[in-house]
């Protein structure tokens, strides 16, 4: 175990971004020991994984953060010195239908691991606590504005509370206990491995299987979008230079209303499929009952990542969302693995319940 440079405890590693960070981690920094500790919600899953299963400078543990005990044994058998803590319950429709498992895994479960950490870590040198969280705590922007990383929290939905609330307490415990903390606010990610009911993977798999495309309210809402890739990239830098205390917002500037981008997705999928004419997929689209409390609008202002460290976007959205669009049609084998079993009766209940 002293052998490695780095000993890391990556949460959420089987879900959309922590895989993609896993499978760039374990590759990138063979020095680095990599656990990843998830509890394979529905939204977890470890054909996420496969390229770096068996890498020597991987291991993955089934658990969940809510579980004090496992916690600190993983602390005690691994003697962690930085923290990516990415699980979460993080889809917003689920937070509006059942907030109590936002509560307690953002939440309870981020607070449980600031407690370990702060156990294990009473020589704080060359510790990280490292939570990586979203733009929405930030609430809803009308027409014009940015959010910066002294925006007042404003969140709307249950999930943006519960990840606002887990916020705060990361802070609190930079405040009142000198644990080493760095928090980055990203806007909406997109690319391979996003679980099929977010709203570019949803429309990918609609179009395929030429299921209607719900699209909420008039398609009007803008979100700032960004390939997770480049969000990862932007983890890696902040992990290794980012200011103790500070926090970074990340975004794509990339402001796009709904019914572009699956306007966009329609194009794309249906000259990919050989689909002819190109678009006829947008018959697919049905304009749906709004999501309750639906925020407006999203956009970052990325300056100080991009002084202070140097990061910004490098992938297009054109070129990402082309190679999201292929990656999903070459891996139709995962969408039906994923969207299977307990999934299922969610799905079909979401779309009875929007009226398809
Ligand atoms: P995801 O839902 O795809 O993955 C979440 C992962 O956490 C899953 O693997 C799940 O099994 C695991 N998990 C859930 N509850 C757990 C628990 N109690 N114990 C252990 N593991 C648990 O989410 P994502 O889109 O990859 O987001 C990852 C993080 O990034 C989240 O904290 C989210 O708030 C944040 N974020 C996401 C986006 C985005 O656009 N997806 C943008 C900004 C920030
Ligand atoms: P989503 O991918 O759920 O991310 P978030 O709510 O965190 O931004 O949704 C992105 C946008 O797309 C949001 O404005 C809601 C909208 N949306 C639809 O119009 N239809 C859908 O089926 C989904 C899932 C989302």
């Amino acid at each position: 175990m002293d052998s490695f440079e780095k000993k890391i405890l990556v949460t959420g590693g089987a879900g959309f971004i922590g895989s993609n960070l896993v499978n760039y981690f374990v590759k990138k920094y063979p020095d680095y020991l990599i656990v990843n500790l998830d509890k394979l919600t529905y939204a977890g899953n470890l054909i996420n994984l496969r390229d770096v299963e068996n890498a020597p400078n991987y291991r993955f543990v089934k658990g969940d953060i809510l579980d004090k005990s496992l916690l600190d044994k993983l602390f005690g058998q691994y003697d962690f010195d930085t923290v990516l803590h990415l699980a979460a319950e993080s889809h917003v429709d689920r937070s509006i239908d059942s907030p109590d498992d936002f509560v307690h895994t953002n939440v309870t479960g981020t607070v449980n691991l600031l407690n370990v950490a702060r156990k294990y870590w009473p020589n704080t040198e060359g510790k990280l606590f490292y939570h990586i969280s979203t733009d929405e705590v930030y609430g809803s922007l009308g027409d014009t504005g940015k959010f910066t990383e002294k925006t007042c929290y404003d969140p709307h939905s249950p999930y943006s509370a519960s990840k606002a609330a887990s916020d705060h307490f990361v802070r609190a415990y930079y405040h009142t206990y000198g644990l080493p903390v760095i928090i980055s606010n990203c806007s909406n990610n997109y690319g391979p491995y996003q679980f099929p009911e977010k709203l570019i993977p949803l429309t990918i798999n609609n179009i395929i299987h030429n299921k209607p495309i719900p699209v909420y309210g008039r398609g009007e809402n803008v979100r700032d979008w960004l390939y997770v890739e480049d969000h990862v990239r932007a983890i890696d830098l902040i992990m290794h230079q980012g200011r103790n205390g500070e926090t970074y917002n990340i975004g794509g500037n990339n402001e796009l209303k709904n019914i572009e981008v699956v306007e966009k997705l329609c194009e794309v999928t249906d000259e990919f499929l050989g689909r002819s004419p190109i678009g006829i997929s947008k018959k697919l689209i049905r304009f749906v009952k709004d999501r309750a409390g639906h925020d407006w609008r999203y956009a970052i202002d990325i300056n100080k990542i991009k002084t202070e460290l140097g990061w910004q976007p490098a992938v297009r959205f054109d070129e990402g969302i082309r190679k999201t669009v292929q990656w999903y049609l070459d891996r139709q084998d995962w969408l039906k693995q994923v969207t299977s079993g307990a999934y299922r009766n969610y799905y079909d209940k979401m779309y009875k319940n929007r009226g398809l």
